[in-house]
């Protein structure tokens, strides 16, 4: 089983500190707090520790792993070429929740890119993750610590149900802030492509950066992020996305009821009462701030998927943070289908 150490993130503890940097240093895998998601760290630079990632995750080995760093300057040698615009975006956004594709260096080991010539790149702005790179002095690599295909670890507990008899050591810093990864932006290509939405808005990148940035919607086998192509986030029972409160959506919940099905829906606080007594409802946050929409998302998927056998969802608009909310959805979603 993991060690299992609490930490206060106003009052970083150095023995906690200490055991996790040994623990790195020997190869081992430590989950730690970040400000999106909880973290499954490996030294970035020993191969058979980042092998370990792909066997306790069960994760594909095609799928890239985001390099985390404590200070800007060790960007320069993870990568082959930094441009301008990726250091404005540094400036402007790290430490914090946006992950830059770079073109690799000689010192990235092929599991990280996934055999591909780019790596990913960010520095959290979580004080444990930032005073965890720091103690241990060198990059990290970390996915999120959950098995893969499964929601994100926004709690401790969350890590410990999923990996807990498969690493070394879960450092709980109590809840993570946004409740949903670090957007994904590549910058190598003429035009800046998001491979992945997420906690950093598009909005505020096209304002530092000047210009429109796109949001990668392709499929097949041009796919840039070879984590795009794998099913992602689902909790154990179907979510359906409720795309159109007009239709029968109230008699389709009868339905499943009638089978004997137990209904769970994630709601805003703004359309709580729509909802028949016979479900069991979670108020995930208020459209007035998708932050708190965003940040209760994973966690409830979690609760539900214990207590129901269908999950339900609304839908987000389209930005700010709607943009990931819904792009975590429609991956959570039964076969990505609507049931409307
Ligand atoms: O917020 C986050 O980004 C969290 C915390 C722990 O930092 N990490 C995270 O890692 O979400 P992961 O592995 O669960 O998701 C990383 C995503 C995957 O979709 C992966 O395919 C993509 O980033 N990615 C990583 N390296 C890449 C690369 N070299 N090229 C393209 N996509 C890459
Ligand atoms: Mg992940």
């Amino acid at each position: 089983m993991a060690k299992y150490l609490k930490i206060d993130p106003n009052n970083i503890s150095k023995e906690v500190l200490d055991c996790a940097v040994k623990i790195l240093e020997e190869g081992g895998l430590v989950a730690f707090p970040t400000e999106t998601v909880y973290g499954l760290g490996a030294d970035a630079f020993n191969p058979t520790a980042i092998r370990k990632i792909f066997i306790a995750k069960e994760r594909p080995l095609d799928n890239p792993i985001i390099v985390h760093v404590g200070r800007i300057e060790e960007v320069y040698s993870i990568s082959e070429y930094v441009s301008y615009e990726a250091e404005k975006l540094m400036k402007n956004f790290w430490p914090g929740p946006l992950t830059l594709i770079f073109p690799r260096s000689s010192l990235v080991n092929d599991l990280i890119t996934g055999g591909g010539d780019k790596v990913a790149i960010r520095q959290p702005s979580h004080p444990v993750a930032l005073a965890l790179l720091n103690a241990f002095g060198r990059a990290i690599c970390a996915p999120s610590a959950n098995l893969s295909g499964r929601p994100s670890p926004t709690k401790a507990e969350h890590v410990l149900k999923d990996l807990g008899d498969r690493i070394d050591l879960i450092i709980n810093g109590g809840e993570v802030i946004w409740g949903v990864e670090s957007t994904v932006l590549d910058l190598t290509g003429e035009i800046p492509i998001i491979l992945r939405p997420g906690a950093c808005p598009k909005e505020d990148i096209e304002r530092i950066l000047g210009k429109k940035v796109e949001i990668w919607k392709g499929k097949g086998k041009d796919i840039p992020s070879p984590g795009l192509k794998h099913k992602h986030y689902a909790p154990k029972v179907p979510l359906y996305i409720i795309e159109n409160f007009s239709e029968d959506w109230k008699n389709k919940i009868d339905e499943f009821i009638k089978e004997g099905k137990r209904v769970g829906v994630l709601a805003s606080e703004e359309y709580r009462s729509f909802y028949p007594d016979n479900v069991k409802l979670i108020v995930i946050g208020t459209r007035k701030n998708l932050a708190t929409i965003a940040s209760n998302l994973f966690g409830a998927m979690r609760y539900l998927e214990e207590e129901v056998d269908i999950i339900l969802s609304e839908t987000y608009p389209l930005e700010g943070l709607g943009l990931a909310i819904m792009d975590r959805l429609r991956r959570a979603s039964y076969e990505n289908s609507n049931w409307l």
